[in-house]
């Protein structure tokens, strides 16, 4: 069907035309899908404390759809309600499709509704009707604008009785809710809610988020995860081509990853770069800010020792949180500045350094200090709706360049050091979050809605979307379900005991981490650059099907 709007190009006009596959169990005909029952589960801890919060809920078994006699309930008329929510993964746009084929495909009573602007637009019920003719122009695309996202939290009474109140009215039997650790714990508290106050309404989620930080051992990685580092990775390969060629500049590339590693991970295992910090070894080892510092100059000073005065370098956005002082240099500035009405008056940022330094402890006062007067006036400046310091918008790139200058400075004058460094900053985060979906996440994500879809049908509530065995061509991928209940623990926040969905942080013993640790000293001290270069979406398998690394890695045999 041709798009019916103005502005598609070529390439989306026939990437448009793509049919996603499917598992197999779920491209047959509906009345042959049958329900198959695991065991029982547990939480990952606490399971006290977890199924008395999910009385409903809790240990209920994982599922899997295989070939068979389906049941009854598949045949029940539904009406599905859609929220994306969160920051957009490539591959979005193609779990609505699926979602809607899924639900057209069991009847074609079916019908979707998507809620607009994430979370709150359940709340204040502004929904539109999904149809056939509006997909044409979004499958296989990226970005989440068919509906829109956002990071509305549900979480008091009110919220959950005005959504509760909206879904009733419009008629709606389930909800599936698309997003990461966070909007699928509140999947999660929904679907408790429902049932505990005897609302038929189901829940079910999916998990999304180019972070890769939603994955355990039933999820084996989220979407958008796969897209959004190959773009990355591109643009750091042209970066260290680019590098390679001119021979005169440190390239620092803050990549996202709002906590977790894994997208800087993945890239420097695509890409090889020079340096690649890893927030979680950070942590690990309590390298303080001066330490990380002295580790990437002195990669510079052995390079510049080769007459190498060049290199990349990889930065996880989240690094400084990982950081031991700054860690708690953050959480005393939230502290501090919380609804601070004083704070609030000052206008410039010297007024806002001078009032903050003298509130600081000690230890964070020297840690504040430490900092370059550009991150010290960007700590303060900009600070998200809960009043916090939104720690990704800080210039991580830039600290570093400026601080490992000042120590090379240093070590040349004490005659350490001969060489010259000049830095560039980039920083490669929204360039790939609505990039189209490589083959992986259109195939991955396609079949995640549809799977969404068969567990609603199947009465299901409280489990996420899962699709399995992704090494495997799509066709014998394994479609089912996980009890959200299955993947939490309980941790603090905001001093107080919550019962989530755990995130997933790079593990220090993983595979993929000491795949790049088996590799990182030769990568710092020769060129051994390696350009991905752009998605394929035609070409050989093994250039256009093109899994993560870090997914092989960690399943691969
Ligand atoms: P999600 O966890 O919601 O998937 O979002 C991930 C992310 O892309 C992070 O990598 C990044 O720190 C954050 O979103 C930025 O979000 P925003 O643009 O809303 O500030």
């Amino acid at each position: 069907m041709k798009s019916m709007r103005s502005n598609v190009s070529p390439l989306q006009e026939a990437r448009s035309l793509y049919q996603p596959k499917l598992p197999k169990a779920l491209s047959g005909i509906p009345s042959k899908v049958a329900v198959k029952f695991g065991k029982g589960t547990h939480s990952i801890s606490d399971r006290e404390s977890i199924q008395k919060l999910f009385a409903n809920t809790y240990g209920q078994p994982e599922i899997f759809f295989v070939p068979g006699k389906a049941p009854a309930s598949m045949n029940k008329p539904l009406k599905v309600a859609l929220v994306l929510s969160g920051g957009q993964a490539p591959g979005g746009h193609n779990v609505v499709a699926g979602l809607f084929d899924g639900l057209k495909k069991l009847s074609k009573k079916n019908s979707l509704t998507g809620y607009l602007g994430g979370p709150s637009g359940l709340v204040d019920d502004k929904k539109m009707e999904i149809t056939d003719k509006l997909l044409v122009g979004y499958r296989n695309t990226g970005g989440f604008d068919i509906i829109g996202s956002g990071r509305t939290k549900l979480e008091t009474h009110e919220q959950f009785e005005a959504v509760r109140k909206n879904l009733a009215a419009a008629g709606i039997t389930a909800l599936v809710v698309v997003g990461g650790d966070d909007s699928n714990t509140n999947a999660a508290v929904l679907a408790e809610y429902f049932k505990a106050h005897n609302h038929p309404l189901r829940v079910i989620g999916c998990p999304k988020t180019i972070d890769g930080d939603l994955k355990n051992d039933q999820i084996e990685v989220s979407f958008g995860f796969d897209t959004a580092t190959k773009v990355y990775a591109e643009l750091a390969g042209n970066v260290g081509r680019d590098c390679l060629s001119a021979k005169k500049y440190w390239h620092f590339i803050k990549v996202m990853g709002r906590s977790a590693s894994h997208i800087a991970l993945e890239v420097a295992l695509k890409v090889h770069p020079n340096i690649c910090l890893i927030s979680e070894e950070v942590a690990e080892h309590k390298w303080t800010l001066d330490q990380i510092i002295e580790k990437v100059a002195r990669v510079v000073a052995e390079r510049a020792a080769k007459k190498m005065n060049y290199g990349v370098a990889v930065v996880p956005e989240g690094l400084l949180e990982f950081i031991p002082e700054m860690k708690k240099l953050i959480a005393e500035l939230n502290d501090l500045l919380a609804n601070n009405k004083e704070f609030e008056k000052l206008e410039t940022a010297p007024e806002k350094i001078a009032f903050v330094r003298d509130l600081l402890s000690y230890e964070s006062k020297g840690a504040f200090h430490a900092l370059p007067h550009s991150i010290q006036a960007q700590l303060l400046a900009d600070r998200d709706p809960h009043g916090n310091v939104q720690v990704s918008k800080i210039e991580t790139e830039k600290l570093l360049i400026e601080a490992v200058d000042l120590k090379l400075k240093h070590w040349k004058r004490e005659g350490k050091y001969d060489g010259k460094f000049s830095g560039q900053g980039h920083f490669f985060g929204y360039e790939g979050r609505c990039a189209d979906p490589s083959n992986f996440d259109a195939d991955y994500c396609y079949s995640l809605g549809f799977t969404a879809a068969y567990l609603v049908a199947a009465g299901l509530t409280g489990y996420l979307s899962s699709v399995r065995d992704l090494l495997r061509p799509a066709s014998h991928w394994k479609a089912g379900g996980v009890p959200l209940t299955m993947m939490m623990n309980l941790e603090r926040r905001h001093g107080m005991e919550k019962a989530v969905i755990q995130k997933a942080l790079v593990d220090l013993k993983g595979k993929p981490f000491k795949a790049f640790a088996a590799a990182r000293k030769k990568w710092a001290l020769e060129d051994d650059f390696a350009s991905p270069g752009p998605i394929q979406f035609w070409g050989p398998t093994e250039v256009a099907d093109l899994v993560p690394e870090t997914l092989r890695l960690e399943r691969g045999k």
